[in-house]
């Protein structure tokens, strides 16, 4: 199959944390939110049930995302917009449809199900299909290009970083070893050679040998935390005074990168202490970070939709001056 003759089928995505999230980003009347991570529409949704009169620009990457969501908002119509992109480019997006400032953002970060069911997508190492996990079917970086041209050390550090694989230097060495004689072109090409490559101790433990990879991966080829990256220095400035950010990831890296980015947000600006300045003087930060513990999913979540387990929601609020 070639880079984009991708199908997709119109599936379904639970929605992780969805009541908490719409909770953190406080909807009010007449309100503007983003949902830079639209997938099949489940908090989008939920942010324009919550107000009858709040609008929605919904951002993705993925075509199919959007295909399936315009048919999932169809009763909601007049109150939103869909936007292909990138939500690293989300202030330029917002500005093309003449928009700087708004109430509220929410990111959902990761893979939704529909993606990672498909099984031409290429991110599940339950079946068979060429190695590509884009959530962008128009980029060109897919994982059959990572697996086939980058060096054992690139990879090895991918797996490592990204995926936390005890065993990179020992996967990355013999896919290095493995494509000098022939390629690694499909999903289960790899799931073999890492089956061949891990000791029998580490194949008979629970979860399966191929996840932390296929992950590491995954965050490499869609360029995950470069985004994150992005958008936690330049969402916070989209928000209107009393605006929310509402971040909820799925990995402890992500995670991290949150919660320091929202503490440096929130902290005041320093100014040299030998200055003598009355409290208020002071310079006052802008933004405050809602709840200093991230919010998780219920046991009753996680007993229907096992992937709310990992999930950390953390919310900023930019301060009404
Ligand atoms: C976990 S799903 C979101 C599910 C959604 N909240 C729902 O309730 O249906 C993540 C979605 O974000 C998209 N995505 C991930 N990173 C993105 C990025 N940097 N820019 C735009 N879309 C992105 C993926 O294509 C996927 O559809």
């Amino acid at each position: 199959m070639g880079k984009h003759e991708s199908v997709s089928v119109m599936g379904l995505h639970e929605s992780v944390l969805c009541q908490e999230a719409v909770d953190g980003l406080s909807v009010k009347a007449q309100g503007i939110y983003v949902d830079g991570t639209l997938g099949r529409a489940g908090h989008s949704k939920a942010i324009l049930r919550r107000c009858d009169d709040c609008f929605l620009y919904g951002i993705d990457k993925d075509p199919y995302a959007l295909r399936d969501s315009c048919q999932i908002l169809d009763k909601f119509t007049g109150r939103f917009k869909l936007l292909r992109g990138d939500f690293r480019e989300m202030k330029s997006l917002l500005a093309d449809e003449g928009v700087c400032k708004v109430d509220g953002i929410l990111l959902d970060l990761g893979v939704s199900s529909p993606q990672f069911d498909d099984p031409d997508r290429g991110f599940s190492y339950h079946s068979e299909a060429r190695l590509d996990m884009r959530m962008d079917l128009s980029q060109d970086l897919d994982a059959e290009e990572v697996i086939n041209t980058y060096t054992q050390n690139q990879l090895q550090e991918i797996f490592s970083r990204y995926g936390e694989e005890p065993y990179s230097k020992t996967i990355a060495k013999a896919i290095v070893e493995s494509r000098a004689t022939k390629p690694l072109i499909t999903t289960l090409d790899l799931v073999n050679l890492i089956r061949q490559t891990l000791p029998d101790r580490v194949l008979s433990q629970k979860g399966h040998p191929a996840r932390r990879v296929f992950q590491a991966l995954r965050i490499e080829v869609n360029g995950e935390l470069e985004a994150l990256k992005e958008i936690l220095k330049e969402g916070p400035k989209l928000l209107k005074d009393g605006g929310r950010m509402v971040i909820i990831t799925f990995h402890s890296l992500e995670d991290r990168m949150v919660k320091q980015a929202f503490q440096t947000c929130s902290k005041p600006e320093t100014v040299d202490k030998r200055i003598p300045l009355r409290d208020s003087e002071m310079l006052q930060s802008g933004y405050r970070v809602v709840n200093r513990k991230p919010i998780t999913a219920s046991e009753a979540e996680i007993a229907n939709n096992r992937r709310a387990r990992s999930a950390k929601l953390r919310i900023l609020e930019k301060k009404e001056v």
